[in-house]
């Protein structure tokens, strides 16, 4: 260690932080000689702004070895040998070295390799994500929009550069219609009270359909309760895909809003979404989608859909818990009165009135989930790098499978069945209660959903209140589902 990188830092002035590092690295050499650390090598971060080679999306190049991918290889026992030996591509990287990204995929359940096949009720994070959390908080942590200094200049840019890269990811029109909350359930809230609230009047009505989660009916019953006006649910065949023309019909002169679901979280429908917002616009009416479980598993366009309201949770997308998405049309977005009241929303404050900043400053009052965006924005560059068009092939190829090694097993009822599906495979098995199938694949190290999936209404249209939900994300594998396929075989053998 040099005499140099021993010197303690300046009495007087603030030392910079390779002072700080240099002076820490002699002390800790002193007294811990045997201990590593990075005193010549240590450079601060990035200035905010500059690519962070840390948290760089998709490290993994086709041809070259990873340490995250050699820590999988060495975790254990593959899945299911056979088809591990020969991992599909989803675009042109590799799946081994995709589940190399994810470490919690090398996961151990009961001494077998952790199956996630829970992807509809949260995603996984990828090595970038958790390195881009612990980078902003090791380089970058500071409240935003609120000081001179370097951190909150630093954070700041992290944050709106997120908002951004979400702005560019769902195809709007700019960063200032996306608005970061703290899931799908917020922003679905927000719609119903900061925009909706206001126009209605009794008897005025609002159109759902029969697929929605819970989010998406829940606060607009609230809603209802409180203004006098009333639901139009509109129906599903018996597949599970929305009834168009009968969607059509609920339209009158009392409608005044529509909110409906992008994909199903609980039969995996695709709705005919350019369809339902055409109907809605041809009537004069303003639609929100809900995107919970449509982001993750296809290229979606606000702008080219021409949806007015778009909503979405991080977690759903291999981002953080906590915080998620509310996209807006800009001047919808004007015309919405604010949503809670605090600091960071206002642009003046007296007694006797304040003003507000514009969208989406005006809908994010106090502090919010800085780390969670920025951990979004790292998420989001992930699935770029991989393409959404890519993984959207390759899980429609995956489910495909899956409904077919399904069909395999004596006694399983798929429960939904539309043409356009994704992500989701819901069943019953004959004579078994689904939260016991639930447990049974657990045994087998296999995670799936075993329940009423916040879709009560829709799960009792077909005469269930509980199925089984395996759902896929671009990280399973075709081995993963023929595991869960001879489980269930198992199962369905046993007495009898
Ligand atoms: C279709 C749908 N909408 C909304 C939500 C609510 O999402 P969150 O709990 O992240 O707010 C979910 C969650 O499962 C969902 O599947």
């Amino acid at each position: 260690m040099s005499t140099t990188t021993n010197s303690a830092p300046k009495l007087w002035g603030l030392p910079d932080e390779r002072e700080l590092a240099a002076f820490a690295a002699g002390r800790l050499a002193e007294y811990l000689p045997g201990l590593a650390y990075p005193a010549a090598g240590y450079a601060p971060g990035p200035e905010a702004g500059e690519p962070n080679p840390s948290y760089a999306p998709l490290v993994v190049a086709q041809d070259g070895a990873t340490p995250g991918a050699q820590a999988a290889s060495d975790a254990g026992a593959p899945v299911s040998p056979p088809r591990q030996a020969a991992l599909p591509y989803v675009g042109e990287y590799p799946l081994e070295k995709i589940r190399a990204d994810f470490p919690i995929l090398a996961e151990k359940i009961k001494g077998r390799q952790l199956v996630w096949l829970d992807n509809a009720a949260t995603t996984q994070r990828p090595g970038q994500v958790i390195e881009r959390l612990r980078y902003y908080y090791e380089h970058e942590n500071s409240n935003v929009h609120r000081g001179a200094h370097a951190l909150a200049g630093r954070s700041t840019d992290a944050y709106e550069g997120a908002r951004a890269k979400v702005a560019a990811f769902i195809g709007a029109s700019g960063p200032e219609s996306v608005v970061f909350v703290r899931g799908a359930t917020e922003a679905l809230n927000l719609v119903a009270n900061a925009y909706v609230r206001p126009l209605l009047r009794p008897g005025d009505e609002i159109i759902l359909t029969l697929l929605e989660h819970h989010s998406n009916i829940v606060p607009w019953q609230i809603l209802a309760e409180e203004t006098g006006a009333l639901l139009r649910v509109a129906p599903v065949d018996a597949s599970g895909q929305i009834l168009v023309s009968e969607y059509a019909k609920l339209f009158n002169r009392n409608t005044r809003f529509v909110s409906v679901t992008h994909v199903s979280n609980a039969l995996g429908t695709v709705t005919p979404l350019e369809e339902l917002i055409a109907v809605a616009h041809a009537r004069g009416v303003r639609i929100c989608v809900d995107g919970a479980q449509s982001v993750s598993h296809m290229p979606v366009d606000v702008s080219a859909l021409d949806a007015d309201f778009f909503a979405f949770s991080g977690h759903k997308i291999f981002g953080p818990t906590g915080i998620g998405v509310l996209y807006g049309k800009s001047e919808l977005l004007e015309a919405a009165r604010p949503w809670q009241g605090g600091g960071n929303m206002i642009a003046d404050v007296t007694f006797a009135r304040t003003s507000y900043k514009k969208a989406p400053e005006k809908f994010e009052a106090g502090t919010g989930n800085i780390a969670g965006a920025v951990g979004l924005g790292a998420a989001i560059d992930y699935v770029s790098a991989i393409g959404m068009d890519n993984i959207a092939r390759y899980e429609q190829e995956l489910l495909a499978y899956g409904i077919d090694e399904l069909r395999r097993v004596p006694g399983l009822r798929p429960v939904g069945t539309a043409t356009r599906r994704a992500g989701v495979l819901s069943f019953v098995l004959d004579g078994r209660n689904p939260e016991d199938v639930g447990r049974y694949l657990n045994e087998a190290g296999i995670a799936v959903r075993a329940g009423h999936h916040c879709a009560q209404p829709v799960l009792r249209h077909f005469g269930y209140e509980a199925t089984v939900r395996p759902s896929i994300a671009f990280y399973n594998t075709p081995g993963e589902i023929e595991h869960l396929a001879r489980t269930l075989l198992s199962l369905a053998r046993l007495h009898g």
